[in-house]
């Protein structure tokens, strides 16, 4: 008995170890006998069309770098954990597999994306006979890891893809610079958790700074950088700190300023976006103490699509060298505020107004307040 199970134990223990050291092998296909086929720019499949009922011939190329580059290749899914239904292949036939496969279910994997999803406006629509999949917005073989895009990289051009913004945001002054700046997310799914990301800009070349050449100029490791930058070790970088790398930076010949952006966290709740209910209030926003500015962290960049994150005051976002994202009724000169208030809300409607009017007298009912 003592021996059987001694021998079971290793026997287990042997098995454990080779499924570690090659988790492909031990649960079957391996993405490399998939490519063999589908690697070939010409494979195609003849079939017929479910609305006008025409012959039309479909791609079945996948793009090997493409894929190899996706989050989901990085976090060791492969072909056969979304295809599920492949179980082994059949190399006997000229067709390994069955010639129609299920659909993938995203939600297989991301339970709570698919909940959030449920309720929202994009769901609503299969009542009126629309059906929007995950991947009409995150695509399926190239699923990049958003968290270091920019705004323009991010939601927005997935929103465009269907939506232009210019004819639905009449009300809204400088509309351009609000899609420029703040993620679509952020106001139409107003509970999704969101965050100021900062990345460096280099002046003079009229290029964002990566992680590694802001390292390379400062001549230190990435270990080294929050240790040499955060001098009173409160794990953030202050106002004074930041002040300092600015100078540092001066001393190296690189001329940089922060470029800000309002984002939502990768966060499930980014799909609840619902008609009617997005963040329209200015006020929210444009004020000293909003809520939307508690998290201002800079990222650092590399090579890779990795990124770093360093937390930051959020004063310094009236610092001079935050270029751009002026934050009316939250900022610097408070007169500046009122003149830039009163050009740029000039054509604007009574919301601009209202918080034009809120503006000016904020003085008076301050003191108002204060009696
Ligand atoms: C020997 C070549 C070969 C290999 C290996 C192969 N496929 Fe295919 N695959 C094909 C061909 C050919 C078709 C088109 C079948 C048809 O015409 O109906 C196809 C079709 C497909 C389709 C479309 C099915 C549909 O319902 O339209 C998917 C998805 C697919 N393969 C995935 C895979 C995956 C995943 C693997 C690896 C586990 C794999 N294939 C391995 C040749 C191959
Ligand atoms: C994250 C999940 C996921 C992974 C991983 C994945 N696929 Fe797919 N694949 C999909 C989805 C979604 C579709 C769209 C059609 C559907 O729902 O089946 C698709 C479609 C296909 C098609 C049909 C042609 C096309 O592009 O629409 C082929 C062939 C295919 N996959 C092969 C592969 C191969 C080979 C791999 C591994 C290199 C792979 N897939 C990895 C989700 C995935
Ligand atoms: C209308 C476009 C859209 C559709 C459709 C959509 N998503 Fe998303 N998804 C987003 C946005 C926006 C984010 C947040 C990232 C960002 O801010 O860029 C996100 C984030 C995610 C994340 C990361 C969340 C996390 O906590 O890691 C996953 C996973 C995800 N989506 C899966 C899905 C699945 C599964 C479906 C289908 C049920 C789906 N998405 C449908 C737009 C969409
Ligand atoms: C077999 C499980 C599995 C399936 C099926 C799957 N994913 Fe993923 N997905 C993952 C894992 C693992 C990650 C990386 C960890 C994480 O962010 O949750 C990920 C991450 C993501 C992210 C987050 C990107 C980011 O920036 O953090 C998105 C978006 C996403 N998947 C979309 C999809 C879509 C769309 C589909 C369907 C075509 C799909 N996934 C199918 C396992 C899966
Ligand atoms: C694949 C196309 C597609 C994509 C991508 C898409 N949408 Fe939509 N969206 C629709 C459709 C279709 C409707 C329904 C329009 C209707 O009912 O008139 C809709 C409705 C909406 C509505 C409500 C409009 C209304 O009339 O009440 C909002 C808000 C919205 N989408 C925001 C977004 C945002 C934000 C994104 C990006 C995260 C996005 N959409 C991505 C297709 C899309
Ligand atoms: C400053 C906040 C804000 C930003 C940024 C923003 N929106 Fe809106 N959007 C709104 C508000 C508020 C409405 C009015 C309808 C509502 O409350 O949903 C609206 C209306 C819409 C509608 C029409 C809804 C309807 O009821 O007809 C669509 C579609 C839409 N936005 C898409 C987008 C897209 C795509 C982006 C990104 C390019 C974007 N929005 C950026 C706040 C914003
Ligand atoms: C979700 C947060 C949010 C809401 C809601 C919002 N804004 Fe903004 N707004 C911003 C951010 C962030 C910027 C900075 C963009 C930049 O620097 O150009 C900005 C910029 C501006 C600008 C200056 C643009 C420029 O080019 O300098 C004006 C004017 C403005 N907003 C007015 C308004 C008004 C009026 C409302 C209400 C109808 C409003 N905003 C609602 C976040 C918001």
């Amino acid at each position: 008995m003592n021996i059987l199970t001694g021998f079971n134990l290793r026997y287990g223990l042997a098995i454990l170890v080779l499924c570690s050291l090659s988790p492909s092998w031990a649960w079957g296909v391996e993405n490399a006998e998939c490519l063999e086929c589908h690697s070939d720019e010409s494979l195609t499949k003849e079939s017929t069309d479910n609305i006008l009922n025409t012959e039309i011939t479909e791609s079945l190329y996948v793009d090997e770098e493409s894929f190899n580059h996706s989050i989901h290749n990085d976090n060791g899914i492969a072909c056969v954990d979304c295809h599920a239904d492949i179980e082994e292949l059949n190399w006997d036939e000229e067709l390994p597999h069955a010639a129609t496969l299920e659909s993938v279910c995203c939600c297989s994997c991301h339970e709570e994306s698919a909940e959030e999803f449920k309720d929202s406006v994009h769901m609503e629509i299969r009542k009126k006979g629309v059906t929007m999949t995950c991947y009409a917005c995150h695509g399926y073989h190239d699923v990049k890891p958003m968290e270091a895009a920019l705004v323009s990289e991010r939601a927005n051009s997935v929103c465009l893809k269907c939506h232009n913004p210019a004819h639905t945001h009449d009300w809204l002054p400088a509309a351009d610079s609000h899609f420029a700046f703040v993620e679509c997310v952020v106001c139409h799914a107003p509970e999704v958790p969101r965050t100021i990301n900062l990345r460096f800009y280099d002046l003079v070349t009229n290029q964002f700074l990566s992680g590694d050449q802001l390292l390379d100029t400062l001549g230190i490791e990435y270990d080294a950088f929050m240790t040499t930058v955060d001098t009173n070790g409160n794990q953030q970088i202050d106002t004074d700190e930041f002040d300092d790398l600015i100078l540092m930076l001066k001393q190296k010949d690189v001329h940089a300023a922060l470029r800000a952006e309002l984002v939502a966290e990768i966060n499930p709740l980014a799909h609840n976006i619902r008609s009617g209910s997005a963040q329209k209030d200015c006020g929210n926003c444009h004020a000293a103490d909003s809520p939307y500015f508690n998290t201002v962290s800079i990222l650092l960049t590399n090579a890779d699509g990795s990124i770093e994150r360093c937390t930051i005051d959020r004063s310094v976002l009236q610092s001079y060298y935050v270029n751009h994202f002026y934050l009316l009724g939250g900022t610097r000169v408070k007169l500046l505020d009122k003149i830039g208030l009163l050009i740029l809300a000039g054509g604007a409607c009574g919301a601009g107004l209202h918080l034009l009017g809120r503006i000016l007298t904020s003085p008076i009912r301050r003191k108002k307040s204060k009696k």
